[in-house]
């Protein structure tokens, strides 16, 4: 980053130096201009002189004059006005004093109003002449030092932008850096939704791009400027970052239990199949002399038949796909279940914690570890807030909190309704809601087609989850089709 230099303003000094200026003498009269040439000449100022305006022209062409003092009555084409109008006209910066010996108040109008600095009536006395002269010079002089002092000033404000323009180059560049290495690290958390944030970036910039584009309905009038989506973009980009702040087994839980504690289970199962047939051996052994083998395996089948049912319904219930009301029965056969501790206590096969997990109608989640994840928007918000956003991403934090929020009030954390969410997220939630249904198959769930996903956004417009004006702007312009037809050819 650069750090603006401290820069001093120019200093003024307390006069302009006037060494080595030229002044012209333009007059018919040859006595009188060698008069004025000699008289006017000093250590520091060249005097110069010209017998018609045409010559005077030529040598205004060839060089700068400062002061060019002009009879206004000359031989040839060109009149002293004439002459004044041309240089003026050609170079601002020259002053012309008019000398003459038959002026009316018109002329003296005239003559101002061509450009003249100062009129003198013949015959004057060399004190009047050398005063004009003086003061044309050190305005001339002025002049300069103002030319020279805007010029300082305009290479100091070029600078000086040239440097803000880098600063704000390398914040912007501090910011992109600081957004990947966060995208980075959230899918290092979560690498089953590798690539989720990007996408969802491209399709919510996508989808404000086409809101612009649109003229009629509810969003003819909603513009974003490029600040503006920038800002959507950064914050669909970091939307989840939360998710760092979310324990990974609860971000990758792919199965109601955990597999620990399913093999757990499976493993007590055994073991109540073995203490059962240990106690139909047991039996039959007791019963001596009326032992009937055929009637022994009978029972024992029957026994690992029961056992067989008891781990196919477990592993049924364990997967995190809509439980049915009959599978929530069959749950109660296996919260009665007991098992033969090694400290020869009878204890429950099932400890509540399991059934807590296994009673979870849909998905893998029971709502406290819901609620965990879900918490992934506070945490994102907590994070972003922290950040010290120039003034154009300053919303960056509130468009993420509310990706989640729904427009009927039953989205998260907040539970705000559609007034309350900024449309910036209303088209983030469509996007991401987009891509978690037709992302490539995640632990929890497998991934939809297109058209099923597209549907089932349909359904969630119309149970007013979503804003129905923005998905239909989403499936005309085909915005869906920015990460779809990429994430088709991807391996
Ligand atoms: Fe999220
Ligand atoms: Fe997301």
């Amino acid at each position: 980053m650069v750090r603006p230099a401290a820069k001093r303003l120019p200093q003024y000094p307390e006069a302009m130096h006037l060494s080595h200026h030229s002044i012209l003498i333009v007059d018919d009269e040859q006595g009188f201009r060698e008069l004025l040439v000699e008289a006017l000449r000093t250590d520091v100022i060249h005097v110069e002189s010209a017998p018609d305006a045409e010559t005077a022209l030529t040598m205004a062409e060839e060089k700068h004059y400062p002061v060019i003092l002009t009879d206004l009555n000359l031989p040839g084409n060109l009149s002293g006005l004439d002459l004044i109008r041309t240089i003026r006209t050609t170079d601002r910066r020259a002053f012309c004093i008019v000398m003459t010996g038959n002026a009316t108040t018109e002329v003296a109008i005239q003559a101002l109003k061509e450009g003249a600095y100062d009129f003198i009536l013949k015959p004057f006395t060399l004190v009047e002449i050398k005063a004009s002269l003086k003061r044309a010079l050190s305005h001339y002089g002025t002049l300069r030092e103002n030319e020279s002092y805007q010029a300082q000033l305009e290479e100091m404000v070029a600078e000086r932008t040239g440097e803000t323009m880098k600063l704000k180059e390398d914040i912007e560049h501090l910011f992109e850096s600081f957004v990947a290495a966060s995208v980075t690290a959230i899918e290092s958390r979560d690498p089953s939704t590798s690539g989720h944030s990007q996408r969802v970036a491209e399709l919510t910039v996508s989808l404000s791009e086409a809101v612009n584009r649109t003229e009629g309905g509810h969003y003819g009038s909603t513009y974003f400027t490029d600040p503006q989506l920038r800002e959507i973009r950064y914050a669909s980009l970091l939307h989840d970052f939360g998710k760092v702040g979310v324990p990974e087994h609860l971000l990758l839980k792919a199965k109601k239990l955990k597999p620990e504690r399913l093999d757990h289970l499976l493993q007590r199962l055994h073991q109540r199949d073995l203490e059962g047939s240990l106690e139909l051996f047991e039996q039959a052994w007791e019963s001596g002399s009326d032992f009937d083998p055929a009637r022994l395996k009978e029972l024992m089948d029957a026994r690992r038949r029961e056992s067989r049912a008891l781990v196919e319904r477990l592993l049924r219930c364990n997967e995190p796909q809509h439980l049915l009301q009959s599978e929530l029965n069959e749950l109660v056969a296996l919260e009665n279940l007991e098992f033969k501790h090694w400290s020869g206590k009878t204890l429950p096969l099932m400890e509540p914690g399991d059934m807590e997990c296994l009673r979870v109608r849909k998905g893998s989640l029971t709502p406290s570890e819901r609620e965990e994840v879900r918490s992934h928007v506070s945490h994102s918000f907590r994070f972003l807030s922290r950040i010290p956003w120039t003034g154009e991403l300053a919303n960056v934090p509130d468009i993420a909190y509310a990706h989640h929020e729904r427009l009927n009030g039953q989205g998260y954390p907040r539970g705000i309704t559609s007034g309350e969410i900024p449309v910036q997220s209303k088209i983030m939630a469509i996007s991401d809601v987009f891509d978690a249904l037709v992302a490539r198959d995640r632990p929890y769930k497998r991934a939809l087609g297109v058209e099923e996903s597209l549907d089932i956004l349909n359904d969630e417009a119309r149970c007013g989850l979503l804003d129905r004006n923005l998905l239909d702007i989403f499936l005309e312009a085909r915005v869906y089709e920015v990460t779809t037809s990429k994430s088709r050819e991807a391996p």
